[in-house]
């Protein structure tokens, strides 16, 4: 008999179908995150889950599951895990890193441009037929070129959002739990304690893993820290931010502006105070989606899952 496999969301591409000859796979029908009853259900007797990054995988949840053998994380991140959980259980997790680190660290610099450049202001002036003639004074923003570069967790998504300043002229500042020799070489980036940082950067990209330690890590003091006029982009994760702090920054002039593609909560309420700010510009979490960068997720996501159910090392265990 084949194991069981639940399939928390249909991914993109076809590597399930390499999942199909190894497994009896169950796939979540509906085009919307998993209803916790139906996972719960469909857990009980599963080998494998393939779980999205919107899926909490709690003790509660792995209680449910004596048979689970292998996780496998179609993301990178793996802070809907309770790992500590898994590692009791001797179960393996699998994540897929590398293959959505030029994709993230793109929507990371098309924030931290849209925001300095007053970018939705603009299409929004045009959009509702507020274009006036050409004006001196008009939508003044801040620069990129040959100003400093600030990234907090110098990871791969970090380092990616790095070399991409190259041709900015920028200065790299960066703060992170470990030295990173590669990106002092390759950018000449320095490493400083995160105020200091924060002190000297313009543009300050958040790229740091969500954890225990890092939850919250941005707060009132550190952008009280930050310079005024400092643009603020964050693509790990919301909860890496305080959001009645950042929404106070923003209204109060402690920062200039801010481009985020996470938040906490996530998504935001259409409510939500953040949304109307001018200076705020939100895209709904796309720093992995593009066509390409999403097949790789499912294929390597698959691998990990394959290998897994066979007790053969997972090619991407999470650390
Ligand atoms: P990575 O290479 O593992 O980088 C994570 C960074 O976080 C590393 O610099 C790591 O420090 C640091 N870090 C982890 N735990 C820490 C702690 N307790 N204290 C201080 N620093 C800590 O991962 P990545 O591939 O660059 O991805 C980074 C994050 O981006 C992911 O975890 C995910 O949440 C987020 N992400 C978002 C999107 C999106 O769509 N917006 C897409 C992909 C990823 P060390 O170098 O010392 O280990
Ligand atoms: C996306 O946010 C990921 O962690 O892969
Ligand atoms: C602006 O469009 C210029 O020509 O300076």
């Amino acid at each position: 008999m084949k194991p069981r496999v639940v399939v928390t969301r249909k991914p993109p591409g076809d590597s399930l179908d390499r999942v199909n000859q190894v497994a009896d796979v169950w796939v979540w029908p509906e085009e919307r995150r998993i209803d916790r009853d139906a996972l719960e259900e469909q857990i009980r007797d599963a080998v494998g889950l393939y779980s999205m990054l919107t899926d909490p995988i709690d003790e509660a949840l792995l209680d449910l599951a004596p048979s689970l053998k292998v996780i496998s994380n179609m993301a990178v991140g793996v802070d809907n895990i309770n790992l500590d959980a898994c590692a009791k259980r001797g179960i393996a997790v699998g994540h897929t890193p590398g293959v959505l680190t030029d994709a993230t660290a793109d929507v990371a610099w098309m924030l931290l441009m849209a925001s300095s450049r007053r970018m939705t202001e603009g299409v929004d002036q045009v959009r509702n037929g507020d274009w006036g003639p050409w004006d001196p004074l008009g939508d003044l923003g801040y620069d990129i070129a040959r100003t400093t570069l600030g990234i907090v967790g110098m990871g791969r998504i970090g380092e990616a959002v790095a070399r991409r300043s190259i041709g900015f002229n920028m200065d790299v500042v960066y703060s992170s739990r470990s030295e990173k020799p590669n990106a002092e070489s390759a950018f000449g980036a320095r490493r400083l304690p995160l105020h200091e940082m924060l002190g000297i950067a313009d543009h300050v990209v958040v790229c740091v893993a969500l954890n225990d330690q890092t939850r919250h890590l941005i707060g009132r003091a550190e952008f009280q820290a930050m310079k005024d006029t400092a643009n603020f982009v964050n693509v790990a994760r919301g909860p890496v931010v305080d959001t009645d702090a950042l929404y106070e920054a923003l209204t109060s002039g402690l920062i200039r502006c801010a481009g985020l593609d996470v938040t906490d909560p996530e998504p935001l309420p259409p409510g939500h105070p953040l949304v109307g700010l001018s200076n705020c510009t939100i895209v709904p979490h796309i720093g992995s989606s593009t066509w390409r960068t999403r097949v790789a997720m499912a294929d390597l996501a698959a691998d990990n899952l394959i290998a897994g159910l066979s007790d053969l090392p997972l090619p991407h265990r999470v650390a």
